[in-house]
């Protein structure tokens, strides 16, 4: 893990000369007081800075750049857009040595790079057993066997007349945050907890295509999901999950799937662990019991502190992390930062974050921006005045089912610090007088 490329985030400048915390004065009397003092201070600065570097040649605001000039690009020059340039530091990344073949690997989306709630397709982590595929969707099947009157075996075209619905949902990789149960291991969010992203999904219930079958509801209890990957990905699902919120889906955020996300067909399971949304979906058996397959017998098992381990276990419980300021950041400035951070739970919606900047001495509750949703992630931020002194950055979240993210030290007191799945423990990123933020355990 030591040879992870350390990539510094994107570097956050406030502007030079801007409030003091005894200019801001009292935070609490009011956010609105408290950025408009904030945006005139820093206003006048900038002005006096543009007028600086007008006078040395600096082109931004006096002189019109040749972009303000002349004829632009035309229209449909890509045909399916692309990020600026100036925007190809931000991608997902691997890292090197964490599996043996890239086929079977990982790549984390870059946490820290991101806005709101949605992460764009095309920096969706990656998670393959057996490599990805670009599978032609007219040759694509969806079977459905098992404990039915009718088995039956459809089309993409078959499936896409179905009644559809589009819904928000976060998916996470019960691995994620998996390197750090016992101490520090990687040192930005994007590795730490970039096994996450959250689209909007469109596709067909999966309820509506067991009832088309026809279940035999006497005896089925469960369904076993199957891709069509060379990886026999197979998982169990309860037959009471599967007729609730589960979709059989082929849109994502407005467009057909990516193929490194299971184009055309994918299990969108939500609030559980991403290994159960089956990509590349082949086959749906419906069952008694639970398959126990190598994927829920071997693999996506919690070991416990006494040696034994824990099966099915497959909620992503409550969870948050900050995304900025995070680990491989620097701050150039004290003064005014907005603290910005993602919050989800597979229970429903969150109902509180809270910040820490002392290490979990005092807590102040953020804002949660809309829309909250549930089973997807939710955006929190909070006004921020550094002081240069050194600190500790931390979330906490709770979920409308009241349950409160754990800290380091309480998880380990149930779970021990070898496991590898469900790591949901309270993240800590330590700011030194420098600026520079890091990863650290804080307890
Ligand atoms: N489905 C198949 N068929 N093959 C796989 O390798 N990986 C699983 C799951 N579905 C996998 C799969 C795992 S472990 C995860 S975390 C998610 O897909 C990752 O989904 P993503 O690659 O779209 O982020």
């Amino acid at each position: 893990m030591s040879q992870l490329p350390v990539r510094p985030g994107r570097i956050r400048r406030a502007p030079e000369g801007f409030l003091t915390p005894e200019q801001v004065g009292d935070v609490a009397a009011g956010r609105r007081d408290f950025l408009r003092q904030a945006f005139a201070a820093a206003s006048v600065t900038a002005l006096g800075v543009s007028a600086a570097h007008a006078a040395d040649g600096d082109p931004a605001i006096l002189n019109l750049p040749e972009h303000s000039t002349s004829l632009g690009r035309p229209v449909a020059e890509r045909p399916y857009g692309l990020p600026s340039q100036y925007e190809a530091g931000l991608k997902r990344r691997e890292s090197p040595g964490l599996t043996r073949v890239a086929a079977a690997s990982v790549s984390f989306a870059p946490l820290q790079g991101l806005f709101g709630i949605i992460t764009p397709s095309g920096l969706h982590f990656e998670r393959h057993h057996q490599g990805w595929h670009d599978i032609d969707p007219a040759r694509h099947r969806l079977m459905i066997n098992g404990l039915v009157k009718e088995a039956r075996v459809y089309t993409m075209d078959d499936l896409m007349r179905l009644p559809s619905v589009s819904r928000i949902h976060f998916i996470e990789c019960g691995a994620n945050t998996g390197m750090e149960w016992g101490n520090v291991a990687v040192p930005t969010v994007q590795y730490t907890h970039g096994m996450l992203s959250c689209s909007e999904f469109t596709g067909v219930p999966l309820s509506v295509l067991l009832d088309d079958c026809g279940i035999d509801m006497k005896r089925a209890k469960f369904v076993l999901a199957e891709g069509a990957d060379g990886s026999s990905m197979t998982r169990t699902i309860p037959l009471d999950r599967a007729l609730d919120d589960v979709i059989v889906a082929w849109g994502q955020n407005g467009e057909m799937l990516r193929p490194e996300n299971g184009y055309p067909l994918r299990l969108v399971v939500p609030g559980i662990q991403g290994v159960s949304w089956v990509k590349w979906l082949r086959r749906i058996e419906v069952g008694d019991q639970p398959w126990a397959t190598k994927d829920e017998a071997v693999h996506y098992i919690d070991l416990l502190p006494d040696g034994t381990h824990r099966q099915y276990t497959s909620i992503q419980e409550c969870k948050s992390v900050i995304t900025t300021p995070s680990g491989g950041q620097t701050l150039l400035d004290r003064g005014f930062h907005n603290i910005s951070g993602l919050a989800w739970s597979g229970r429903g919606k969150i109902r509180r974050v809270d910040v820490s900047t002392d290490g979990g001495r005092n807590w102040r509750t953020a804002r949660l921006e809309t829309p909250v949703l549930s089973k997807a992630l939710t955006r929190f931020n909070i006004d921020w005045v550094w002081d240069g002194s050194p600190a500790i950055l931390q979330s906490r979240a709770m979920d409308d089912t009241g349950y409160v993210q754990p800290t380091y030290r309480q998880l380990r007191e149930v779970r021990g610090t070898r496991s590898i799945y469900h790591n949901n423990a309270i993240q800590s990123w330590k700011l030194a007088e420098s600026g520079d933020v890091s990863n650290v355990q804080a307890y």
